[in-house]
């Protein structure tokens, strides 16, 4: 019988098995030699002696076998707890030695704490790095995940559609798109989609109104750990429905996904918060909600302390703002002085002037050095009861003309020192955030730009507002997030050709340049566009948030580096002169 490494099982004793795979851990006893064989799902001692020793001799790490043995069970010394066949092991008859390898670069090794080489080296020889039972299991993890999603819209109806990948240049999120130069038409490029999202409209104008897809999105932009110049998006677009549905039905998969995957229950329907709450709150739009620490304004009580810094700061005109954290202060090894040290520098970094930082000890503040502390003397009962602050509690405020800048700021502090205390409160955290400005402004020059993407629709109550105070015109966009991480997007689209044309003009897009651009999109919603909305899951994020992990990375299975390299392949990779010439029309053959 032919079976996995890793499926030798107990009730398999005393009969004959195949096995194949890779030659993970030899150990040579003299009159027996034991192989570890390992496939992806899992490792099996076999054990070689009489006439198949001397071929077991030759064998060497990562080498592919497929042996033949009788599965029996170890001797009690030699029982491997740790490992689900460590009861038992085959005593091999034959052995086929189906390729040598090289020894590999790095080992392949489940004791990640002692001996995982780094992750350049891992993202090079990618194929060996997935070998690893951990890798197998996040990579299973995430078809889990894909399976349930596909099953859950062919199940509701939804026709799962391909997009095309070469498209029109459009500027659809902000990012750079790839381009892709034409051979026949030289000097003209096609686009990398950053999502379909122009197509998917397309595609309700056409009439077929439940699409959805697993879809590849390229974006060059700049980089972050939580971003892949690729990556992938469960993408989803319906017509004649609205937000609600969009919602509820994000909702019920993710819902299948923590029944079916997770096998952990999870509550619906999800907090909502408006993106003004949010981020006055806890200084981001996209709040991890498993903590409270929320950000609290104190200007008015520091004006009456003798602190003068901030003082001054806040007699031009700024705010204050602080946050108590429950944080155990020097006493849990986690927030201490070193690592205050670290945040103040972290806030500088980030534009704030400074950042205050104290403690609670017996109901008193203490700061380092203790001047600090001393000139809010005055105000130190005020400071504790508006901050609800205890003994143990570390309290950070700054003070600046730029409200904006604290609130962002004060988010990535919150978020920072929250993770680092690490109380959460429950172990998943969604929220939905509503309520988005449709525009940022820019701060100097005042331009507006799309908050998201320029195709959601303004809210209807808002509409009135767009000659007048476009800042304030809120959008028909709503974001899923998940313990602090945007984890989905979506919205109501705009269906009405002239209202699209108006906003793309908002945006410093004219019209003769919508056209040239958008004209494709503008045009169909001219032939009858469908009430439209819709949404996209980032699946690489949602995945690596779900399984406890940081790096998305880890969870893709060629994935690119931080600087978007992509070590397996070396790409990208220059390309020769001539040829970018007589090919594509790029360069000129010799360049001076
Ligand atoms: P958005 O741009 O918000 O929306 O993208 C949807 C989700 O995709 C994920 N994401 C990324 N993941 C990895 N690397 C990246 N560079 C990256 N950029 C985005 C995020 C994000 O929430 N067309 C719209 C969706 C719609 O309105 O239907 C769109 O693409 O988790």
């Amino acid at each position: 019988m032919e079976i996995y490494c890793g499926s030798v099982s107990e009730s398999l004793t005393g009969k004959e098995v195949t096995l194949s795979g890779w030659c993970r851990y030899i150990r040579d006893h003299g009159g027996k030699i034991f192989v570890d064989l390992a496939d992806k799902k899992g490792i099996s001692q076999v054990v070689f002696d009489g006439s198949l020793i001397e071929k077991a001799k030759s064998l060497g790490r990562e080498d592919v076998i497929r042996i033949t043995g009788i599965v029996r069970e170890r001797d009690e010394e030699t029982v491997d707890n740790t490992n689900p066949t460590g009861k038992l092991e085959i005593l091999a008859s034959e052995l086929n030695i189906i390729n040598k390898s090289e020894t590999p670069p790095f080992e392949i090794t489940e004791e990640k704490e002692r001996f995982l080489a780094g992750e350049e080296i891992r993202l090079k020889y990618r194929y060996l790095d997935l070998r690893r039972s951990e890798m197998i299991k996040n990579i299973e993890f995430r078809d889990g995940i894909t399976k349930t999603a596909r099953k859950f819209f062919w199940d509701n109806d939804f026709l799962e559609l391909e997009t095309p990948t070469l498209i029109k240049d459009t500027y659809e999120t902000g990012a750079r798109p790839f381009l892709v130069p034409s051979r026949i038409r030289k000097g003209s490029f096609y686009s990398l989609p950053q999502s379909p999202q122009i197509y998917k409209q397309l595609i309700m104008v056409s009439g077929l109104d439940k699409y959805f897809q697993v879809a590849r999105a390229f974006r060059d932009e700049d980089q972050r750990e939580d971003r892949q110049p690729e990556f992938t998006q469960i993408d989803f677009e319906v017509s004649f429905k609205d937000e609600k549905y969009i919602k509820d039905l994000v909702e019920s998969l993710v819902k299948k996904i923590f029944t079916e995957v997770l096998k952990e229950k999870i509550k619906t329907p999800f907090v909502r918060i408006r993106y003004d709450d949010a981020v006055r709150k806890y200084g981001s739009d996209k709040p991890d909600l498993r903590y409270g620490y929320e950000v609290k304004d104190i200007t008015e009580i520091l004006q009456k302390s003798g602190y003068n810094i901030i003082k001054r700061e806040l007699s031009s005109g700024g705010r204050a703002k602080a946050i108590c954290f429950k944080a155990d202060y020097n006493k849990n090894g986690k927030i201490t002085r070193d690592f205050m040290l670290s945040v103040v520098d972290y806030a500088k970094v980030n534009g704030l002037k400074g950042l205050t930082w104290l403690f609670v000890e017996d109901k008193h503040l203490k700061s380092i050095p203790e001047s600090i502390a001393q000139s809010l003397n005055s105000v130190e009962n005020e400071i504790i009861s508006s901050l609800d602050a205890d003994s143990g509690d570390v309290i950070v405020f700054a003070a600046d003309l730029d409200e904006q800048l604290i609130f962002e700021v004060m988010g990535r502090i919150r978020k920072l020192i929250g993770d680092k205390i690490g109380k959460f409160s429950s172990k998943f955290s969604f929220l939905w955030v509503v309520d988005f400005p449709l525009f940022e402004a820019d701060k100097i020059t005042k331009k507006l730009k799309p908050a998201h993407n320029p195709f959601t629709a303004p809210s209807e109550e808002d509409i009135g507002l767009l000659e007048t105070k476009p800042e304030e015109v809120r959008g028909r966009q709503f974001d899923l997030i998940l313990n602090g991480n945007e984890v989905g997007g979506g919205a109501v689209r705009i269906n009405n050709a002239d209202l699209q044309l108006k906003i793309f003009d908002m945006i410093g897009i004219k019209k003769k340049e919508a056209l040239d651009t958008f004209g494709f999109l503008i045009e169909a919603l001219r032939y009858g566009a469908p009430e439209d909305c819709g949404f996209a899951i980032g699946l690489d994020r949602f995945v690596t948030v779900l399984a406890g992990k940081q790096s998305i990375r880890d969870f893709i299975l060629f994935p690119k580096t931080k600087s978007f390299d992509s070590p397996i392949d070396g790409s990208p990779t220059k390309i020769d002169s001539e040829r970018l010439a007589e090919d594509y029309g790029l360069a000129t053959k010799n360049p001076q």
